[in-house]
């Protein structure tokens, strides 16, 4: 049993088997994006995402985070609902309660051929935490400016509960304001030549705001679906420790391929980084890192193959 995350890794495996070799309580964010609603076959993964909630649960630590990236799929025109079943199947059997449901709204969407359906620009990101509130909670890294900065303005005119309402104030206003709700970030790969190999990454920005957000300096972050490791490079950049899990191989080696390419300095920022030829554990950059990779699954398993011209694009 892993009590406490002592270093970073990769491993390789299936997430609920994984997680069951962790201790209770070590972790003190979550922030992942499941398969959901067969949109891609994962090497014919299945996952049960009442038994992933189960075990994130227990190993979140009390007043630990939980955020989750997910849309429904559609299917004979209508919503399969299961972001919403989810949410409320975690919060009612599992024990998490719902601190916030942000929305990540997608910069760049394409729609030419939305014609029958409103062009869907947006996946919920709700923001489960374990007991009473966030044991860290600072939005300051993510205030954006004030359209109106410096200038002195009436507001705070509210309605009581009697109906009475209270005199709006006059006020200078601040130079940042708080983020609110939507949380807006460009579509696709990040421009990160690594990355794009993933069929659907998320932008590393998404891990690294709520980073910033609910954890402090050396906290434990956990991906148990890593993908081409959004949040485990994010975790990395801001001085987390990081678990990522990821059942396929050559998605655990994208990861480390992207933090071994950061680490060397190779590719600063590791926006130029040049793909390997092909991801295999014997040509992937970073191997000295590979030592870290845990092979534990069974069989060797390979991405899903993209079309060379589809844009990568976040759809679990
Ligand atoms: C939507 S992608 C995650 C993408 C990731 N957030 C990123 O930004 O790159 C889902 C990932 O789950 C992995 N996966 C599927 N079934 C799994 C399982 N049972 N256990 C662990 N990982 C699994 C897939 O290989 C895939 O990389």
């Amino acid at each position: 049993m892993k009590s406490t995350v002592k270093k970073s890794q990769i491993i390789r495996g299936d997430a609920v088997a994984e997680l069951r070799k962790f201790s209770s309580a070590v972790f003190d964010l979550t922030v992942f994006s499941p398969p959901y609603d067969q949109l891609r076959d994962y090497d014919g993964y299945t996952l049960d995402l009442h038994a992933l909630g189960a075990e994130l649960f227990r190993v979140t630590k009390d007043g630990g985070v939980v955020v989750m990236v997910i849309q429904d799929q559609t299917c004979d025109g209508k919503k399969t609902l299961t972001s919403f079943r989810t949410i409320l199947d975690w919060c009612d059997n599992i024990g998490f309660g719902l601190f916030e449901c942000n929305i990540y709204q997608k910069q760049g969407k394409d729609g030419a051929w939305w014609s029958k359906r409103f062009r869907v620009d947006h996946e919920y990101m709700p923001v489960f935490v374990k007991g009473g509130k966030p044991r860290h909670f600072d939005k300051t890294p993510v205030k954006i400016p004030s359209k109106h900065a410096g200038k002195v303005m009436h507001g705070g005119a509210n309605r009581n509960k009697d109906g009475i309402t209270v005199d709006s104030r006059r006020m200078t206003i601040n130079p940042t304001k708080c983020p609110g709700t939507i949380w807006n970030y460009a579509n696709g790969g990040d421009k990160v030549a690594l990355k794009r190999q993933h069929p659907a990454a998320f932008p590393d920005k998404i891990p690294y705001d709520f980073i910033r957000v609910f954890t402090r300096k050396d906290d434990a972050v956990l991906d148990p679906m890593v993908g081409s490791g959004s949040t485990a490079v994010a975790a990395h950049l801001l001085g987390r420790k990081y678990i990522g899990i990821d059942i396929s191989r050559a998605y655990c080696d994208l990861t480390v391929a992207r933090i071994a390419a950061m680490q060397s300095n190779l590719a600063p920022g590791f926006k130029n980084a040049k793909p390997p030829p092909a991801i295999s554990p014997e040509t992937a950059p970073g191997a000295a890192l590979r030592a870290s990779v845990f092979d534990r699954a069974a069989s060797n398993h390979q991405p899903a193959t993209r079309h060379r011209n589809q844009p990568p694009h976040h759809h679990g």
